[in-house]
């Protein structure tokens, strides 16, 4: 099977087991897109040449959303939430970090992905718990850590107050050709706190946020983690050590809600020169996938 098949076959897989909304996203089907400006501090010029990330500010473009891809689920029952920037350069260039609120994903491979999502649609019946799916999938060793963390997880008390991580290491490159393995995180300027039991009814994080956003922006920093010779750069579902030292690169400035402009993708392998996706078979896979599940929701099906 190449890899636009395995691509074809995850977003049938997410279909069967989850059903489908035609028009919505394959997975994180609700959230809203609202218009930032992004801003770098200049720090990461040592390690990456890409312009957005060297000094000056740039347009963004945020999603936040759900990370269900059943748009009709309560937002408590969500409990991982998802921030997708595209930074948006003035000569035309994109550049995308697609983050959730866990620090690790549950599958090694694209082919384990496929298989526990299969073993998922064979048990599900009704609305699935994190919970269940971990007893279920206790026999996939790499996924424990994963799903270990996602059967803990709460939903942050609101977008603007969760941390997110786009899990995967991106290498950055600077001038001089080196190579530096990263990972990104963003840390809200607001507080980071959990949702009180029974605030999740539907649509409460979007109207929350435009409550939010009345009294004015919403901030995030983002930070990078500089990986050490040996930490996986290949691996989501490993944390690298909590010493490797973390660098504050720029912020994130959230203005106003725009609506989700000719159905946006965010593709997490969208780079500028100075940063290249890692040889991660997750992140690798997702952009067919995202593809794959992009032309289905505009073909509106
Ligand atoms: C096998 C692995 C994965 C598959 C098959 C997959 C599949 C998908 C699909 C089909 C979409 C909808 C894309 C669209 O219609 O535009 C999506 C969206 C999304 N995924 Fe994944 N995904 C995977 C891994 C991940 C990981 C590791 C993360 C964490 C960083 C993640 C975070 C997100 C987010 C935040 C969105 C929403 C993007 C937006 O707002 O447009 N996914 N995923």
């Amino acid at each position: 099977m190449d890899k636009q098949e395995k691509a074809e076959k995850a977003v049938d897989m997410i279909e069967q087991g989850f059903g489908v909304y035609p028009g919505y996203r394959r997975a994180h089907a609700r959230g809203e897109v609202y218009e930032a400006e992004f801003t770098a501090n200049g720090a990461a010029a040592r390690w990456t040449t890409a312009p957005h990330f060297t000094g000056g500010t740039v347009q963004a473009a945020v999603r936040f959303s759900h990370f269900s891809p059943d748009p009709l689920w309560l937002d408590d029952e969500s409990p991982v939430k998802g921030m997708a920037v595209r930074f948006e350069l003035p000569d035309g260039q994109r550049a995308s970090i697609v983050s959730v609120t866990s620090p690790v994903f549950f599958a090694k491979t694209p082919e384990t992905f496929n298989e526990m999502v299969s073993i998922y649609r064979s048990f599900s019946n009704g609305k699935p718990r994190l919970g269940d799916l971990f007893s279920l999938f206790l026999n996939y060793p790499d996924s424990r850590s994963g799903l270990k963390a996602l059967r803990k997880m709460k939903a942050p008390a609101s977008f603007a107050s969760g941390a997110y991580y786009a899990i995967h290491a991106f290498y950055f490159v600077n001038e001089e050709g080196r190579r530096q393995p990263i990972k990104y995180e963003w840390e809200p300027d607001a507080e980071i706190e959990r949702l009180p039991h029974g605030k999740g009814e539907f649509g409460y994080f979007e109207r929350e946020m435009e409550e939010r956003l009345s009294r004015g922006p919403v901030g995030f920093r983002l930070f990078i983690r500089l990986g050490r010779p040996g930490d996986p750069t290949d691996d989501p579902t490993k944390l690298w050590p909590e010493n490797r030292e973390r660098i504050e690169i720029g912020h994130l400035s959230i203005q106003r809600r725009t609506g989700d402009r000719e159905g946006m993708l965010f593709d997490p392998c969208e780079v500028t020169a100075g940063i290249e996706p890692s040889e991660d078979r997750i992140l690798r896979f997702r952009p067919e996938a995202y593809r794959i599940s992009h032309k289905r929701r505009q073909e509106g099906r």
